[in-house]
This record gives C-alpha cells, sequence and structure tokens, in this order.
C-alpha cells in the first residue's frame, strides 16, 4: 500500500499528471486535456477544455454500470420516525422530472436557484436538478434568520426558490415559509417563483402567482436528460461568514470540484461504491454539498440524509441504531456531535447495544477535535478517529490521515499530513516561511487544488482581498497553527473574526451588526467564549448610548432576542453583557484579540497604546465570571 507521504510526493513531482490523472475517475462528455490555466485570473482555473454533467455522475452513471436497483439516497428522519429509500433509478426519475419542471419554468445554464429546505430527499432532488440542468444552486442553511436569507437572496439574485413549508427540530416546528416570506420582504430581488414542498406537520398557505405547489409543479413535468456543462461551470455558490457581517459567496466549479471529491472518496475517506457513507451534517453546510450529496454519489455508494439529532430525538444512540441498521461503513460528522453523545452515555452503553461491525472509521472535521473527544470515541468504537482540516473554501479536505493510504502514526490534537493538492506553510506577518513547531498563518502555496473556490460570487476583487493579497502568492486559511519536525499539522484555530459554534461557522462581525442595530446601543463586539459542548459560543459586549434608562438585564434580553431573530438560532447567542466601555487603543480600534486571549485564559500583553485600562479590567471580570459559570 502507497504511504501518504508517498502520493504527496507523486503529486509534486508533476502535479499537471497527478490531476489529469485522477480525472479518469470522472465521467467527461469531452476529457480535459490541460490540467490548470494558472493564466486564469484570479488564481488559475483546472480542466478548462473539458465538458461534463455532474448530475450524470451522481446518478445517471451508476445505473449504466448496473447499479440501478442500489439504495443511492436514504432518508432517516428521527423527527417522524420515518425513512425513505431512493434507487439510483428512482433518484435519477425524480430529478429528472424536477429538473423538467425547473425547466418549464425557464430555468437554463448558468441560472441561480436558492434551495431553502430542511433535511428532506426532495432538497437533495432539487440540488441534483439544478446540476442536471446546469443552473447553479445555493443552499441556503434552515437555522438562519430570515434577513440572512435575504442577504444570500440580493447576492445570487435566483431565478427561483425552491423552500419548504416547514423544518422539524427538537419541540418545535420551524416555519420556513415564513421566514422565506420575511426574507422576500427584506430582498431587493425577487425570484419569478418559489417552489414550495408542503410538509404535513405544518403545510404553508401558498401565495397566488408567486408560489407553486411543489406535487403541482412536478406532476406533467417531462423527464429532462442532464446539459453538458463545461468543467469550469459553477456548480454551486455556498455562502460562508467572513470577517465582514456580509457573507462570501464561495463558488465551486463542476469538473474539478467532482475530480477532487473522487479522489478523496478513495484515498481519504477510502469508501467504496455499494458501500453506505454517512455524513450526520446539515445540505446547508458544505459537509452536506461534498459528503452528504456529491462525494457518496459520484462514488456510487449508498449516502444517507439523516433529520435529527445526535442526542434527545430521543437518545444518544441514534447514531449507532443508524449504524447498525444501514451497515454505515464510514461516519462523519463535527467533534460536538460526539461530545453531546458522551455526554449523555459516558460509558458508551449505547454502542454496545448495537452492531457497529460495518463501521470503519469515524472522521472528524468543522472544528478543533479535541483530544479527550477523539480518545473516548476511538476506544468505545475500536475504529480509527480520523480527524481532518478543511473549511468551505476548499470544499475538500487539506490535512487529513488518508484511510486509503498506510496508516500513520497518530499525533493527539493534529490532523496529521497535508493531502496531496495542499502545499501547507506556515508564514510570519510578512509572509515569511516559519519553521517547526513556530506558530504563524496556516497558508497553501497556490495554485489551489481541484475543488477549491476558483473566486467569490461576482467578486474577483473580493476573493483576492480576502485570501489572496495577504500573503503574495498563497492562499490564506484564516487558521493559525504550526508544523512539528514531521511536517504534522497542528491547527490552533481561527486568527480573524470567524467563530465555530458546533461546527457551524459564524461572523462575530455579523452578530456585532445585529447588536449595532439595536437603538439603545452605542458600541458592541462579540467573542467567542469556549463551551464545553458547543466548543465555542458568542457573548457580547456592548456599551448603551448615553441617556438610555432601560435596565441592562432587559437590553440584554433585547439583544439576544435579536440576534436569533436578525442571524438565527444556529448562532447560539445567549449571553449579553452591558459594560461601562469597550477597551482600545488609543486610536479607537477595539482590543478584540486581547479579549479573546483573556476569555481563552491565554496569556496577553496589554498594549502600550491602550486608552483606558480600567475598561479592560472590567472586560476581564466579565469574562472570568461567564466562563467559570
Ligand atoms: N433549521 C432551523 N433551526 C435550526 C436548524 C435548522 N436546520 N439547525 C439548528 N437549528 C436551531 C436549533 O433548533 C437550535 O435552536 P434553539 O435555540 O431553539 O434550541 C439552534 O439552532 C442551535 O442548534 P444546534 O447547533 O443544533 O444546537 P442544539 O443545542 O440544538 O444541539 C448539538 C446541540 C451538539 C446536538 C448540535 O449542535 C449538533 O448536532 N451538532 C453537530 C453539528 C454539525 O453537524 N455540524 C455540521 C458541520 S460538520
Ligand atoms: P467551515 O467553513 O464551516 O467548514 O469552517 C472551517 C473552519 O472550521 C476552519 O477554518 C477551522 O477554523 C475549523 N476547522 C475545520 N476542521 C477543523 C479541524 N479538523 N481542526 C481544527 N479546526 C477545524
Amino acid at each position: 500500500m502507497m504511504t501518504q507521504r508517498q502520493a504527496f510526493a507523486r503529486w509534486q513531482e508533476d502535479p499537471s499528471v497527478f490531476w489529469l490523472d485522477a480525472a479518469a475517475a470522472i465521467s467527461w462528455l469531452r476529457a480535459p486535456s490541460i490540467a490548470c490555466d494558472t493564466t486564469q485570473s484570479p488564481s488559475g482555473r483546472w480542466f478548462v477544455d473539458g465538458q461534463l454533467n455532474a448530475c450524470y455522475n451522481a446518478v445517471d452513471r451508476h445505473i449504466e454500470a448496473d447499479r440501478g436497483e442500489q439504495a443511492a439516497l436514504i432518508h432517516v428522519s428521527a423527527m417522524t420516525g420515518s425513512e425513505r429509500h431512493h434507487s439510483y433509478r428512482e433518484l435519477r426519475d425524480e430529478v429528472a422530472k424536477l429538473a423538467g419542471a425547473l425547466q418549464k419554468l425557464g430555468v437554463t445554464a448558468g441560472d441561480r436557484v436558492v434551495i431553502y429546505m430542511p433535511m428532506v430527499s426532495e432538497a437533495v432532488f432539487a440540488m441534483l436538478a439544478c446540476a442536471r440542468l446546469g443552473a447553479i444552486h445555493s443552499v441556503v442553511f434552515g437555522g438562519f434568520a430570515a434577513p440572512e436569507l435575504a442577504a444570500r437572496i440580493d447576492d445570487a439574485q435566483p431565478r427561483l426558490i425552491l423552500a419548504a413549508s416547514c423544518g422539524l427540530e427538537p419541540g418545535r416546528i420551524v416555519d420556513y415559509h415564513a421566514l422565506l416570506v420575511r426574507a422576500l420582504q427584506l430582498a431587493k430581488h425577487q425570484p419569478q417563483h418559489c417552489i414550495v414542498l408542503q410538509r404535513d406537520q405544518s403545510p404553508a398557505r401558498l401565495r397566488p402567482g408567486v408560489d407553486l405547489d411543489w406535487q403541482d409543479a412536478v406532476r406533467d413535468a417531462p423527464q429532462v436528460p442532464p446539459v453538458p456543462v463545461a468543467a469550469t461551470a459553477p456548480l454551486y455558490i455556498l455562502y460562508t461568514s467572513g470577517t465582514t457581517g456580509k457573507p462570501k459567496g464561495v463558488v465551486r466549479d463542476t469538473g474539478s470540484y467532482l475530480v477532487a471529491l473522487a479522489w478523496s472518496m478513495q484515498h481519504i475517506y477510502a469508501t467504496a461504491a455499494g458501500e453506505t457513507f454517512w455524513a450526520a451534517s446539515d445540505i446547508g453546510w458544505v459537509v452536506g454539498h461534498s459528503y452528504i450529496v456529491y462525494g457518496p454519489l459520484v462514488q456510487g455508494c449508498t449516502t444517507l440524509l439523516y433529520e435529527g439529532k445526535p442526542v434527545g430525538t430521543p437518545d444518544a444512540g441514534a447514531y449507532w441504531r443508524i449504524i447498525e441498521r444501514y451497515r454505515v461503513a464510514t461516519l462523519f460528522t463535527a467533534p460536538t456531535a460526539i461530545r453531546a453523545i458522551k455526554r449523555e452515555d459516558p460509558r458508551g452503553q449505547h454502542m454496545q447495544a448495537n452492531k457497529l461491525q460495518s463501521l470503519r472509521a469515524l472522521f472528524l472535521a468543522g472544528e478543533r477535535a479535541d483530544p479527550d473527544t477523539v480518545r473516548w470515541a476511538s476506544e468505545a468504537l475500536g475504529v480509527p478517529v480520523i480527524d481532518h482540516w478543511w473549511q468551505t473554501e476548499t470544499g475538500w479536505p487539506m490535512v487529513a490521515n488518508g484511510l486509503g493510504f498506510e496508516a500513520l502514526p497518530i499525533k493527539a490534537g493534529s490532523p496529521t499530513l497535508p493531502v496531496p493538492g495542499f502545499d501547507i506553510a506556515v508564514l510570519d506577518a510578512e509572509s515569511r516561511v516559519l519553521g517547526a513547531h513556530q506558530q504563524g498563518s496556516l497558508a497553501v502555496r497556490l495554485p489551489l487544488p481541484p475543488g477549491c473556490l476558483p473566486t467569490l460570487w461576482n467578486n474577483d476583487e473580493g476573493f483576492r482581498s480576502a485570501y489572496l493579497r495577504e500573503h503574495p502568492g498563497y492562499y490564506s486559511t484564516g487558521d493559525g497553527g504550526y508544523l512539528d519536525e514531521d511536517g504534522y499539522v497542528f491547527v490552533m484555530g481561527r486568527i480573524d473574526d470567524v467563530i465555530n459554534v458546533a461546527g457551524h461557522r459564524l461572523s462575530t462581525g455579523e452578530l456585532e451588526q445585529a447588536l449595532a442595530g439595536h437603538p439603545a446601543v452605542a458600541e458592541c463586539a462579540v467573542i467567542g467564549i469556549a463551551d464545553e459542548l458547543k466548543g465555542t459560543v458568542p457573548i457580547g459586549l456592548v456599551v448603551l448610548k448615553a441617556g438610555v434608562t432601560v435596565s441592562p438585564q432587559d437590553i440584554s434580553r433585547e439583544l439576544v432576542a435579536r440576534v436569533r431573530d436578525e442571524v438565527g438560532p444556529v448562532a447560539s447567542f445567549q449571553r449579553c453583557h452591558v459594560v461601562a466601555r469597550l477597551p482600545k487603543t488609543r486610536s479607537g480600534k477595539v482590543l478584540r484579540a486581547t479579549m479573546r486571549a483573556i476569555a481563552d485564559e491565554r496569556p496577553y500583553d496589554v498594549p502600550a497604546t491602550i486608552e483606558d485600562p480600567a475598561a479592560l479590567e472590567e472586560i476581564r471580570q466579565v469574562l472570568s465570571r461567564t466562563v467559570s459559570r
């Protein structure tokens, strides 16, 4: 068996040959002859002369390869106690019909379609139907509030929106349709129509002329074949939180994405056609795009779509029952989910109660995997627990202990070695490459490999300034860390204003914007503080305008409600403190990094330029009370 270092060396020797070889795993209508065209702006494009269709690769080709009757997609709902199986043939029929319905409504290649849906089979049909037509989907996570949805609608300018009437969360029904209606009241751009999937738990009151019932829309629609698109045609836009309040539209090219995913399914996840792959995430996140939908389907696996939680729906055994029932070979989730299970079932009794022989590995990503959680899971499950590091922008893992290679020695706290294609360097502020054990910014030498974002939607300049400008010749990941003497990567966390809350990525700038919009707030800061379950949770620090007479407690309550309303429940924003002032430099810059260091109980220097040391002391006291609570 090859080692990952050997694969990396082979890639370094000739990246073009490496990736053109990897491209053979994909069915092309015109196979590419060029790997990366580095002359194309902003940072190169992959497989520029290739032509293909993503839906054909994910669905139709498996029917032609005699997998038509194999389950392609299984929807398991812990919320309704139901399951639905879709064979590759059935999936093709559903998707081709929905694509026909979209086409009848005028959707053509390059049009955008926003998908605002919970974890139901139709959400996957919707993504694949867009791909079938060469339309660009943009899935918006259901835990975001209406203004967040509106911002994405205005940026993507969709011709259509596909939504469900409701989503099901423990103890409550989320009225997706009401959120959509409110978002459209806020948005400048209006789609031609919204197609609404009516769920029995809470059907929507459809707006005449605008909303179309999903079933009516597909009833007489013709099944349409896959439309050939250029490898560089965008497959989707996925918005993610950046350092500003405005979400960034990560663009994903069709051809290079599928090549990268196919390579990863084989070498990182080592899951073959016919096996069951389960990414317990949400289609609203990159993990859902890459490893609920496109990765496993392109590989010919059975993929699971799970509507439920790791605990409480109804208990901490939910994951293990699913693994036994559907003979899951590979599980992928966020460390938070394992922490939640461990908290409820520390002795792993639910695991023991189920037959988990099918499970070969558990992959963790989305946030730092703390060594305790990794150790607990590997002892309880008896399979490799693989921490791997990546982000929405890259679309697939940058650093991972690939299961398809000879096993690597594990070092606690490290996702191990870079994946071929990702030449990782640690840089200082002057872009000098740092040596082993020296902490700095984690960056990737350009060009980025296939699968990574080629740009931001309609915003090449934003792409350059957010990722390429800080360190010329490199892509800045936004994470800090170091390499050790063996080249193992240690990721220490974000060095910008992004926080990971239960594996969900949020921008503190976005939360600050919501707080700042309150009429009583003069200034504010949001920082992430450690949380045993969610890894990090945000906390707000606000200074009130002079003359505000409302009590700090009432203001805090209002602000918590406001963030839920403006950003969404997913922010888990539950604590907001009124303070006399925020610590600043004399030039007026709020000392966020210093506050973060205090919250993390890390050493920090009080800047010589501090305006008022008493302000820092107040924050220290507030944070020490909050953290120790
Ligand atoms: N639609 C609407 N609301 C949603 C939602 C969705 N798709 N997903 C989450 N929410 C809401 C939840 O209902 C909750 O609302 P509440 O404040 O009314 O309770 C809030 O957003 C926070 O949700 P969540 O982060 O799921 O926290 P939780 O406290 O309900 O559950 C865990 C805690 C650990 C069980 C949960 O965070 C979890 O399963 N994490 C795994 C994360 C994951 O898969 N990340 C994907 C990246 S790999
Ligand atoms: P997202 O774009 O939502 O996938 O979030 C990406 C961010 O999550 C990264 O930039 C990291 O900060 C964090 N992250 C993801 N995986 C890991 C990991 N294995 N270890 C540490 N941090 C991680």
